[in-house]
C-alpha cells in the first residue's frame, strides 16, 4: 500500500494539474472579482460624494420653500406708516400696555408672548374669557394677506383694532383706549412725532367707555356720539392699529437649518453643507416636496409655506356648541369692515386693494368650514396645532391627511386622503421640524 501510494496515478496528476490551473484561476478571478469590486466600492463612494442627493426638481421645489427667496415684507398701501421707526416704537409700547384692557391684566403680549415665539402654547386663547381659536405666532405675518383663520381682516392695521374691543379678549372700548393713549406722556408724545397735534380736547369730550363691540350701555354710548365725531374717533385708533402694524412687521421670520441647507447646498453648491441635513430629513423633505404622494405643496408652499388661502381640509364645526364656519364668516365680515382697504381710514387708493377687489364673492360650499393654510415654519415652538388647537403634535396633523374625515358635515373638504407608512410620517415630521430653528 506504501508503494502504491508514492507512485504517482497519471490520471491523479493531471487532475492535480487541473485543479492547480483551475485554482490559479480562481484565484486570479478572485483577484480580479476583488478588484472591481473594490473600484465599484471606491466608484460608490465617490458617486455618494458627487451624485446629488436631490434631483433637479427636488432642489428648485425645496429653493422655493426656503427664506433664500423670501425677499422685503411686502408692501402695506393702506398702512403709510407700515414702515415708519417711530410708528414701530409707539406700537411696541401699545402691544406691550396691560392698561388697554378691561381689567387690567391683559395685553396683546399675554397671548403672543415672545419667549413663546409670539403663541401662548394653548389650545384655544384665553383673555378676560376662553376664546374659540388657537393663538397664531405675529412672527412673519407682514406676509400675511389675510387675518385671523377665517381672514376676516385684509391688514395688519386693521387687525390690530379687534382684540382691544372683543369681549373675550382685551374686553376695553375704544374711548377708553384714545383716553389711555392722551393719558400716557410716553405714547402721547410718540403719536404726536408722527400725527401731529393729539386731539385732546375730542378724546376728553368722550364718555370713558363707549364702543361699537362694548356691553349693551357702552354700545349705547357710542350710538349717542354724532357719527362725524365717530369718525374723528375712528381715525384716531386707526392710527393705533397702524402703529402697531409697524411694530409687527419688524418681526422678521428667524433663518432655520433648512434654509442654511437650501443656501449652502442647493445655492452655493457647496458638496460639503450635505450634511447640514440629516438623512431622515431629506427623505422627508423629498417626500414633502412629491406631489403626488403628499399633496402638501399643493396648500403650503412658498418661503412661508402657506398659499395664502382659505381651504376646508375637514376640520369646520358645525354643532350647535363651538360651531365655527370658517372663511364662509370671514368673506362677509372682511367686505363689511369698516377699516378695510377701500374703507376711509385706509391710505390706499383703491386700485391697490386688490386683493379685495378681487375676491371671490362666490360662497362655494367648500368655504363653509374653510380655514386659512398656516404657515409650516416654527412648528415645534407654536403647538398645539389647527385653528382649535386640537392636534397636540405634527404626526397627529399628518394622521389627519391619511384619513380625513369621511362622513358628516366634515366629510365635505378638499382632501383625498394619503397613503404614508409610519417611517414616512416620521420622515415628514423630521423635515418639518427643520424649518424651526
Ligand atoms: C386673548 C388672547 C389674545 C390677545 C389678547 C390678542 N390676540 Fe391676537 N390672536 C389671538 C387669537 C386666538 C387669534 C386667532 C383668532 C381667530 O382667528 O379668530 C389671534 C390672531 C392675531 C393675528 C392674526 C395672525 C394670523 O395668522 O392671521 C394677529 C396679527 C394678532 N392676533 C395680533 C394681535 C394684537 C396686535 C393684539 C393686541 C392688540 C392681539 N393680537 C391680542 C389671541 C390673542
Ligand atoms: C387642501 C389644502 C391643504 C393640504 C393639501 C395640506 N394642508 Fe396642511 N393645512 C391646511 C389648512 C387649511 C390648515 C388649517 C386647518 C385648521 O386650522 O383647521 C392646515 C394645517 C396644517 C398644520 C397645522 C399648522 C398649525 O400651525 O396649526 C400642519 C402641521 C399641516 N397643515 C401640515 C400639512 C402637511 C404635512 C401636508 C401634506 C401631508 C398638508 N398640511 C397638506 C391646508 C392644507
Amino acid at each position: 500500500m506504501a508503494t502504491r501510494r508514492l507512485i504517482v496515478n497519471p490520471i491523479r496528476l493531471v487532475s492535480f494539474v487541473f485543479a492547480l490551473l483551475a485554482a490559479l484561476m480562481i484565484d486570479t478571478q478572485i483577484g480580479y472579482a476583488q478588484n472591481t469590486y473594490k473600484q465599484a466600492a471606491d466608484n460608490k463612494l465617490h458617486i455618494a460624494a458627487t451624485q446629488p442627493i436631490l434631483s433637479e426638481k427636488e432642489k428648485r421645489i425645496l429653493l422655493s420653500l426656503s427664506l433664500h427667496v423670501l425677499g422685503d415684507p411686502p408692501p402695506s398701501p393702506s398702512n403709510r406708516f407700515a414702515d415708519d421707526k417711530t410708528a414701530a416704537e409707539l406700537g411696541k409700547a401699545l402691544f406691550f400696555d396691560e392698561r388697554l384692557s378691561r381689567n387690567g391684566k391683559i395685553s396683546c403680549a399675554s397671548c403672543h408672548q415672545p419667549d413663546k415665539f409670539f403663541t401662548d402654547g394653548l389650545p384655544k386663547a384665553l383673555g378676560i374669557g376662553l376664546t374659540g381659536r388657537n393663538t397664531p405666532t405675529v412672527i412673519g405675518s407682514a406676509w400675511l394677506q389675510w387675518f385671523y383663520w377665517d381672514g376676516r381682516r385684509d391688514s395688519l392695521w386693521s387687525q390690530a383694532l379687534i382684540p382691544f374691543e372683543a369681549g373675550v379678549e382685551m374686553g376695553s372700548t375704544r374711548t377708553a383706549i384714545l383716553k389711555t393713549v392722551g393719558q400716557t406722556p410716553k405714547l402721547k408724545s410718540l403719536y404726536q412725532k408722527i400725527w401731529g397735534e393729539f386731539p385732546d380736547k375730542l378724546v376728553n369730550s368722550l364718555p370713558d367707555n363707549a364702543g361699537p363691540l362694548g356691553l349693551p350701555l357702552e354700545k349705547r354710548a357710542w350710538k349717542a356720539i354724532p357719527e362725524s365725531t365717530q369718525v374723528d374717533v375712528n381715525h384716531v385708533y386707526a392710527n393705533l392699529g397702524k402703529a402697531i402694524a409697524a411694530y409687527e412687521r419688524t418681526l422678521l421670520p428667524p433663518e432655520t437649518k433648512f434654509d442654511k441647507f437650501v443656501k449652502r447646498y442647493i445655492v452655493d453648491g457647496d458638496e460639503s453643507a450635505a450634511n447640514i441635513l440629516s438623512t431622515a430629513e431629506i427623505a422627508g423633505a423629498k417626500l414633502f416636496a412629491d406631489m403626488q404622494k403628499t399633496q402638501c405643496l399643493q396648500c403650503h408652499n412658498g418661503p412661508m409655506l402657506t398659499n395664502n388661502d382659505f381651504h376646508n381640509i375637514g376640520t369646520g364645526t358645525f354643532g350647535e356648541l363651538n360651531a365655527d364656519y370658517g372663511r364662509v364668516w370671514g368673506i362677509q365680515a372682511v367686505l363689511m369692515d369698516e377699516f378695510n382697504c377701500l374703507g376711509q381710514y385706509s391710505d390706499a387708493k383703491k386700485e391697490q386693494c386688490y386683493q379685495l377687489r378681487f375676491l371671490n364673492k362666490d360662497v362655494h360650499h367648500m368655504l363653509n368650514g374653510a380655514f386659512k393654510t398656516p404657515s409650516l415654519r416654527y412648528l415645534l415652538k407654536t403647538a398645539p396645532y389647527f385653528h382649535d388647537g386640537r392636534a397636540q403634535t405634527v404626526p397627529a396633523v399628518i394622521r389627519h391627511y391619511i384619513s380625513p374625515p369621511n362622513s358628516g358635515k366634515q366629510s365635505n373638504h378638499e382632501l383625498t386622503g394619503i397613503d404614508l407608512k409610519p417611517r414616512e410620517i416620521a420622515y415628514l415630521t423630521a423635515f418639518l421640524y427643520s424649518l424651526d430653528h
